[in-house]
């Protein structure tokens, strides 16, 4: 199953990247491992998140309305759809070209067919190249995006910006079995110790147990369908509202609005108090060496309500920068966003079209629910009082503070602009895991 199959770290040297056509990832839910034969012992030793799945945690995750997992098209309570308890594996093909996946999806789906594996969801996603055929990262509301990454310690990161920040987080925050943010290792889940008569797994550190989580992560992945035109209508409508402190021009005026709802500029450039339009990048790109509380405490250059420092407010949560830093940190998740397109839905209107959103982190309570919940869709989030993220919040008629001398500007009226529809939460285990999981015997006691 793994020779030659799936793609792992040691694999891929950082520096010998651009040699690699395509790559193949898997990744399991709590009913598939399960479906494996996972003794419930073992299961149970999964959080409490992961076991109970995406679709019952849609509380949480603010999924309700047009976005409640009755509507999703996978891993939700859809009648007819593949519903939660029916998503077993994800498996994840990445190529170069069309040609390069067609070919590897064609080879994967005869493997699977023969080992019985019924296929429930395809969804493609492809980032689009610019005129000089480079891939380029821009998501469908038209922003640069997966610039602002945590570098993790013990990794390279290639290619960064030299002003970047240099503080790496602790690779526990994304990988199991290794120390996080509190110098502890996250919980890992674990099997009985005579359930591994191979000796594929490390001693866990509780007696008679091994551990199924080193080197393994929790992947989130939510299919997040964007409303384009309804983004462009809104910013077209609202910037006819405002007419001081803003540029003159109509074109100018919508990218600076675009700007203060995303919290950076459409081309990736952090938002500066006084700015009126983006500065162009240097040579290596944009740094994302930035903070809040010196330089633009009051959001007058990035709203405190934007999408960008909601996601990460960086320095900026009071009562202190150094604490900030130290908490934001400790939420910090792994994104690989991918847009997809699909089929107009009514004539003359935009193509259906979104994110695949992934995110890679080592406990998903504190990580990816704590941005979603706590950061991304709480309504008195930095003092603030009844106002959600503009951009990716489920909300019916939203208002957003642009702060602004004299006086600061309320914008309402703002819909959702993005519908989830449809996702799961997945254990992505680390190599010696998948050999265990792959050879798992029933259990005979
Ligand atoms: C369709 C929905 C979404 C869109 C269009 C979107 C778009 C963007 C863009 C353009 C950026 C700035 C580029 C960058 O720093 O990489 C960004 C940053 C970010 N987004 Fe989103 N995003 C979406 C959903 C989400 C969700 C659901 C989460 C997490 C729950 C999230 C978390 C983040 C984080 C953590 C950052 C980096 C902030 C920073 O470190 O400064 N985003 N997003």
């Amino acid at each position: 199953m793994l020779k030659g199959e799936l793609t792992t770290a040691a694999e891929i040297p950082s520096e010998r990247l651009e040699r690699w056509t395509a790559c193949l990832n898997v990744a399991f839910t709590w009913h598939g491992l399960k479906a494996l034969g996972l003794d419930e012992d073992a299961l149970q030793t999964f959080p409490y998140e992961f076991r109970k799945g995406m679709a019952a945690r849609a509380h949480v995750l603010g999924d309700t309305g047009s976005s409640a997992p009755e509507h999703w098209e996978f891993g939700g309570t859809r009648s007819g759809g593949p519903r939660d308890e029916d998503l077993h594996v994800l498996l994840m093909l990445y190529a170069r070209n069309e040609d390069e996946l067609n070919t590897r999806l064609a080879h994967q789906r005869t493997l699977l067919a023969k080992a019985g594996v019924q296929e429930l969801s395809c969804q493609r996603a492809a980032h689009s190249r610019d005129q000089d055929g480079r891939v380029s990262f821009r998501e469908p509301f038209g922003f640069q995006d997966g610039i602002s990454q945590p570098v993790i310690q013990g990794f390279r990161k290639p290619g960064r910006h030299p002003e970047d920040d240099d503080s790496p987080i602790a690779a526990g925050e994304f990988i199991l079995g290794h120390d996080n943010e509190y110098q502890e290792k996250p919980l890992s889940p674990t099997v009985r110790a005579n359930r591994d008569a191979l000796g594929r797994l490390n001693a866990a550190q509780l007696a008679g147990r091994k551990d199924l989580g080193l080197n393994g992560s929790y992947l989130v992945l939510r299919k997040l369908q964007q409303d384009v035109d309804g983004f462009n209508a809104f910013v077209e409508e609202k910037s006819k509202e405002i007419v001081d402190g803003c540029p003159q021009d109509d074109a100018k005026k919508k990218e600076w609005l675009k700007a203060k709802l995303m919290g950076r500029w459409s081309n990736g450039a952090p938002l500066k108090p006084g700015q009126h339009e983006a500065p162009e990048p240097g040579p290596h790109g944009h740094s994302n060496a930035f903070n809040y509380s010196q330089e633009d405490a009051a959001g007058l250059g990035c709203p405190v309500t934007s999408h960008v420092r909601r996601a990460n407010p960086r320095d900026s949560i009071e009562p202190e920068p150094g604490l900030s830093r130290q908490v934001s940190r400790r939420h910090r998740i792994l994104r690989r966003g991918i847009p997809y397109r699909g089929e107009p839905q009514a004539e003359n209107a935009s193509p259906e079209q979104g994110l695949i959103f992934i995110a890679l982190n080592a406990q998903l309570g504190r990580q990816f629910e704590f941005i979603q919940q706590s950061w991304l869709h709480n309504e008195k989030f930095g003092r603030l009082y009844d106002e959600r993220d503009p951009v990716s919040s489920n909300q019916e008629s939203g208002m957003m503070t642009i702060p602004m001398t004299p006086l600061r500007r309320c914008m309402t009226g703002i819909q959702s602009f993005v519908t989830m529809k449809g996702g799961g939460y997945f254990f992505m285990p680390g190599v010696s895991a998948l050999e265990f999981l792959a050879h798992l015997e029933p259990a005979t006691d």
